[in-house]
């Protein structure tokens, strides 16, 4: 089962139309939660600002700062939803430089580092891509990379091997990121792009929306190809412009 986005889209995953329906939807979907959050956020910080008000006024020991804390931290929480689901509607203006992407994946791999290990998970590197310096805003890649891995190594809770395979075709730097985990249902395949999509107790369901919008914003395509039981790839590509 595979589910390619973005502007272009090539090899196995070349269903054209099918990327072009899902790439409309999605941005869809990003159109309305934008707004959605847009409008949750004015009365959200009149909220937070008579909460401080209210704890201002409240002597230290008094029974109603628990609540009040209660508060503070559940506005805080919402709003730290609310801006990473703009952030992922519209990924920030982009700071475009030359970058060599493999040194990029090893600092990402070096902070993703305690979690493999934790989880037992081995991993390979096949960086075989002759070209690998690329125009990338840094900061936005590394978080691709970073969710993206995070969740091959979520998906492999007791152990696992994560593959990272780098390589050029004519006109783009690709990258695939596999893991041995437990796969994505074919029911949810068409559903782990949408924003707050979750399968985990604490997940918050916005990575991969994250992923899509950098990726598509640096004009690339990220596409995912599962089995359940037997593990995920997920395949990158940037153009080489
Ligand atoms: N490598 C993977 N293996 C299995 N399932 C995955 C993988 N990557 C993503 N998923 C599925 O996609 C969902 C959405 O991922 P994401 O947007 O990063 O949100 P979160 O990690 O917070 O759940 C996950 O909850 C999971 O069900
Ligand atoms: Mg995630």
């Amino acid at each position: 089962m595979s589910n390619s986005v973005g502007k272009h889209s090539y090899g196995e995953f070349g269903d054209r139309k099918e990327e072009l329906v899902r790439s409309e939807r999605l941005a869809f979907t990003g159109r309305i939660a934008a707004s959605i959050a847009h409008e949750i956020r004015n009365p959200l910080g009149n909220v937070s600002m008579s909460v401080q008000q209210l704890k201002k006024g409240c002597a230290p020991d008094s029974p109603w700062v628990k609540h009040i804390e209660v508060i503070t931290r559940n506005t805080e929480r919402i709003n730290f939803l609310i801006t990473e689901l703009l952030n992922c509607a519209r990924p920030p203006k982009l700071n475009i430089k030359p970058h060599d992407i493999h040194e990029v994946l090893e600092s990402v791999l070096d902070s993703v580092r305690t979690k493999i290990v934790s989880q037992h998970v081995k991993v390979h590197k096949k960086l075989n891509a002759e070209l690998s310096i690329i125009n990338v805003d840094n900061e936005q890649i590394k978080r691709v990379f970073s969710n993206v891995m995070i969740n091959a190594v979520e998906s492999m809770p007791e152990k696992g091997e994560m593959t990272i395979v780098t390589e050029n075709d004519r006109d783009n730097f690709i990258l695939k990121i596999k893991d041995t985990g437990g796969g994505i249902p074919e029911e949810d395949i068409i559903r782990i792009f949408d924003p707050f999509f979750s399968t985990k107790s604490s997940g918050v369901g916005l990575g991969l929306s994250i992923c899509y919008g950098i990726v598509v914003s640096h004009d690339g395509t990220i596409a995912v190809e599962s089995k359940p039981y037997y593990g995920t790839i997920f395949t990158i590509s940037l153009p080489i412009k």
